[in-house]
C-alpha cells in the first residue's frame, strides 16, 4: 500500500486493519509518534494526514491509502514550534509533545488563545497546566515577541513632566 510518509512515497506491506501507529513505529520506524492510551483519548499519537490532526492508534492503514502522512520526524526539528517549546517549558517529560506540536502545527501560523484551547482539547498533558504550552505556540507564532516588544516600547515612553 502506498502512502506518503514525511514527503516521500512509501510502499508499507501491512495488513490493511493494522494501526497507523503500529506501521509507523514499527514497520517505519519512527518512533516519535507515541502510545498513550491507544484508545483515541490521549492524543498522544497525533500525526497530521492531509494536514488535518488524527489519532494514528484509531485509524487502520487502509484509511491512510494514497493520503500525505507528516510525523513529528517530517518537522527534521527545526520547525519553529520545536524550539519555542524547548525554550518556554512546553515540553517537560515529552510524552505528549510530537503530537501537541503536530497539532499545533495543524491551527496555522497565529492562533488565539481560543483557537488553541479548541484545536488542542484532544491532547492531554500531565505535566506543563498547558500554561508553558500555549506560551509556546504564541512563542512560535512571533505574537509573544510582538506583545513583548510592545511592552518595552511602552516602558520606554518617557513620562509627561507634571
Ligand atoms: Fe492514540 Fe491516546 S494513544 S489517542
Ligand atoms: Fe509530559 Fe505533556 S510534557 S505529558
Amino acid at each position: 500500500m502506498m502512502l506518503t510518509l514525511n514527503g516521500k512515497p512509501t510502499r508499507v506491506a501491512a495488513h490493511p486493519m493494522t494501526r497507523l501507529l503500529d506501521v509507523l513505529r514499527e514497520d517505519c520506524r519512527l518512533t516519535g509518534t507515541k502510545e498513550g492510551c491507544g484508545e483515541g483519548e490521549c492524543g498522544a499519537c497525533t500525526v497530521l494526514m492531509d494536514g488535518q490532526p488524527i489519532n494514528a492508534c484509531l485509524v487502520p492503514l487502509a484509511h491512510a491509502r494514497g493520503a500525505r502522512i507528516t510525523t513529528i520526524e517530517g518537522l527534521n526539528g527545526r520547525h519553529p514550534l520545536q524550539r519555542a517549546f524547548a525554550e518556554q517549558g512546553g515540553a517537560q517529560c515529552g510524552i505528549c509533545t510530537p503530537g501537541m506540536i503536530l497539532a499545533a502545527v495543524a491551527l496555522g501560523p497565529r492562533p488565539s488563545l481560543n483557537q488553541m484551547r479548541v484545536g488542542l482539547a484532544g491532547n492531554l498533558c500531565r505535566c506543563t497546566g498547558y500554561t508553558a504550552i500555549y506560551r509556546s505556540i504564541r512563542k512560535a507564532s512571533g505574537s509573544l515577541t510582538g506583545l513583548s516588544a510592545t511592552k518595552a516600547r511602552r516602558a520606554r515612553r518617557p513620562t509627561s513632566k507634571t
